[in-house]
């Protein structure tokens, strides 16, 4: 297959087209505006393959992507690139809207002519996969599980912006019978994660001595999958998934926050040892404004239906994480350097 990935320069995106272009035949065209998320820097094992193409292209530039999906005719659209961070959507919500509900409406735009315009097989099996979030789903108290059915109620400026684009992507779906899917992930973790959400944060502060900041009680509860078992079961999606159907996908590793600050601060202590430990940095700072108390996905629908089941357990996951990150501190200085100074954000 001919696959247009965008945000393939971003954390999930780059575990994708690595995947994409070491574990299979298909052929790969990154589409990104390199915004401080987006870094080449990721994607520096595939870039001399044959079957990677990248176009620094902002998905809100109508004629580009007019132009892009013309010239290259994917198969496959996966539509990765949004603004990812609630802390920031809390501090300015404009890109958010830009991108996130804009780029992906320019995009469906662009597809459906595109699509109509293909004729046979290719016009049946060409797909739109649309990568959501379970946040537009809203919170959940101490028990239960977000399903495919389960009543959309974002609550930050970065879900409500997801759950628009969501929105969008099902009616162009109902209305011009584009062959969309959805799937909403719970919080990923993993290599290349940008240094401003919770794990390479807490990796990074305890690292250099910093106060390690936990929001609120740290109570708060977030079902985690690494991130490479996200990619395969996008993969799988866009091979077997129906045109129409939404799939939730979760790892069923639900963990307060201060559950994950203690395992990166135990593993550190027998990695890095230096004497004191390394929970005594812990700092509990003022909480999220509106911060959502639990997400947790129920993902036997994509289980049942694809086969799918994520590889890696947050045990497994947390200390190859690690690892990666003691191992790749060029690369946080790299995509930090000028961008990010790893300082609290969000607190509006
Ligand atoms: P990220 O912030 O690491 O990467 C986003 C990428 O999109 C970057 O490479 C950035 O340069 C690119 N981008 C941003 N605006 C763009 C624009 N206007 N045009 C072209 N490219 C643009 O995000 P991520 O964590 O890899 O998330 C990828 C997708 O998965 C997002 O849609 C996000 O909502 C969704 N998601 C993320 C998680 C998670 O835990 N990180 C969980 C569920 C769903
Ligand atoms: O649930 C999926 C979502 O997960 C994705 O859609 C988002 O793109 C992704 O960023 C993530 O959102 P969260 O807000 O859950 O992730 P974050 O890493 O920012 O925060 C995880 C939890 O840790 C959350 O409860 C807030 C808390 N936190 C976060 C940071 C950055 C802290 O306690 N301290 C911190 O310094």
């Amino acid at each position: 297959m001919k696959i247009l990935v965008t945000g393939g320069a971003g954390f999930i995106g780059s575990s994708l087209v690595r995947m994409i272009i070491n574990e299979t035949d298909h052929e790969v065209l990154n589409v990104d505006k390199l915004t401080y998320a987006g870094h080449l820097e990721s994607l520096e094992a595939v870039v001399n393959s044959a079957r990677y193409q990248f176009e620094q292209v902002d998905i809100c530039d109508a004629e580009e992507i007019n132009r892009i999906y013309n010239e290259f005719k994917p198969d496959v659209i996966m539509h990765l690139a949004a603004e990812s961070h609630v802390d920031r959507s809390i501090d300015g919500s404009a890109e958010f809207i830009k991108t996130n509900v804009n780029g992906t409406h320019i995009l469906l735009e662009e597809a459906k002519q595109y699509w109509q315009e293909l004729e046979g097989e290719r016009r049946k099996n060409f797909r739109f996969l649309h990568v959501s979030t379970d946040e537009v789903y809203g919170e959940l108290g101490e028990t239960g599980f977000f399903i495919e059915e389960t009543p959309y109620d974002p609550r930050s400026p970065y879900s409500s912006s997801k759950a628009s684009s969501d929105h969008l992507v099902r009616a162009w779906h109902h209305t011009y019978g584009l062959p969309t899917m959805i799937t909403n992930c719970s919080n990923n973790y993993g290599p290349y994660q940008f240094p401003e959400k919770l794990i390479p944060v807490v990796i990074l502060k305890a690292l250099q001595g910093k106060d390690i900041p936990v929001y609120g009680t740290g109570e708060n509860v977030r079902d985690w999958l690494y991130v490479d078992d996200h990619a395969r079961a996008l993969l799988k999606v866009v091979e077997k998934g129906k045109p129409g159907e939404t799939y939730n996908i979760g790892g069923h590793n639900e963990k307060q926050n201060i559950e994950v600050v203690h395992s990166i601060c135990d593993t550190l202590n027998q990695l890095v040892p230096k004497g004191v430990d390394y929970r005594d940095q812990i700092s509990f700072v003022t909480d999220r404004p509106g911060h959502d108390f639990r997400y947790a996905i129920d993902a036997s629908k994509i289980k049942k239906e694809l086969s799918w089941t994520p590889e890696e357990t947050f045990e497994t996951g947390i200390k190859r994480t690690i690892q990666w990150y003691l191992d790749n501190i060029e690369w946080c200085e790299a995509v930090t350097e000028n961008n990010y100074d790893l300082k609290r954000l969000g607190t509006a």
